[in-house]
């Protein structure tokens, strides 16, 4: 019996366009890395990580291309978007995975500069990145996007955490709401949210004892690897595998949370 299951050849990624938000390092890099082996046009955006981005680009023969640019300064996403489009002649896809916690604080000591930065990283940015994307992204016949969201959007996130956990809530919401009003455009909007992955996030903000209580709870027994998000991600993207799914929090947490 001939197999109709879709290979690699049919789902849709060959030649797709893809602007990667953080996509030097960590879920971005390893999102960017399996964009490029499925025969994807990638542009990784990064941050200060000059000499990742450099290595991601020389690893992959030049498959992926990188440019960096602070995307909470005011010109930040515009610009990124703009290199983007301009360097591939166009835009299928956004991943809008840059993000981070900054810093663990008590929520009563949190103050406006603070609230200010955690939410300009995870929230406004991703907003200017899509809006900017969206006239490139309306031209497309296979147009997503994908915000990378958090498990702790919905557990609140471990102590210190609150304004980190509630931003990658507005995200998850974001979703849904940008889903329903980007349809009419043919446009798929779905969100990954990552459980406990091992990239340098950890390294800043958790100890190697809370990590070793993490993993000792988890079903699958072991953290996650930007790889295991990557498949996930790709699939999302995939106008073929996920062609139906819009609107979606996809958990990527190894049996962390099922609920
Ligand atoms: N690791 C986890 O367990 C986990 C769980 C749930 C969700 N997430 C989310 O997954 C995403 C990727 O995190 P990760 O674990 O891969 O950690 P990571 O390696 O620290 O990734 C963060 C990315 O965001 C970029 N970035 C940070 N601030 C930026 C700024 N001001 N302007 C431009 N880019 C900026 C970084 O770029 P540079 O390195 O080039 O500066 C980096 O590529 C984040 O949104 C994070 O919140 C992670």
């Amino acid at each position: 019996m001939t197999s109709t299951a879709p290979t690699a050849t049919t789902w849709g990624l060959s030649g797709l366009r893809v602007l990667v938000t953080g996509g030097a390092t960590g879920i971005g890099g390893g999102i960017s890395r399996a964009l490029a082996a499925a025969g994807a046009r990638v542009a990784a955006h990064y941050g200060r990580g000059t000499e990742a981005a450099r290595t991601l680009e020389t690893e992959t023969g030049g498959a992926i291309i990188t440019r960096a640019a602070d995307l909470t300064s005011p010109g930040g996403p515009a610009a990124a978007v703009a290199w983007a489009i301009e360097s591939l002649g166009g835009l299928d896809a956004v991943v809008n995975n840059a993000g981070g916690m900054v810093d663990r604080v008590p929520f009563e000591a949190i103050d406006d500069a603070f609230l200010d930065t955690v939410f300009d990283l995870n929230a406004r940015q991703a907003v200017k990145i899509t809006q900017a994307a969206l006239p490139a992204l309306t031209e497309s016949k296979r147009a997503s996007v994908l915000f990378v969201s958090s498990i702790s959007a919905r557990t609140g996130g471990s102590p210190g955490s609150s304004m980190y956990s509630a931003s990658k809530a507005f995200l998850s919401t974001l979703t849904r709401s940008l889903a329903r009003e980007l349809a009419p455009r043919g446009i798929r909007v779905n969100a990954l949210s990552p459980g406990t992955i091992d990239t340098a996030f950890h390294q800043r903000h958790s100890t190697p004892q809370k990590l070793d209580g993490t993993r000792a709870g988890l079903p699958l027994g072991r953290l996650g690897t930007p790889e295991d998000c990557a498949g996930p991600a790709i699939a999302l993207l995939s106008p073929v595998l996920a062609g139906y799914v819009t609107g979606q929090v996809v958990e990527v947490n190894g049996g962390q949370l099922m609920a």
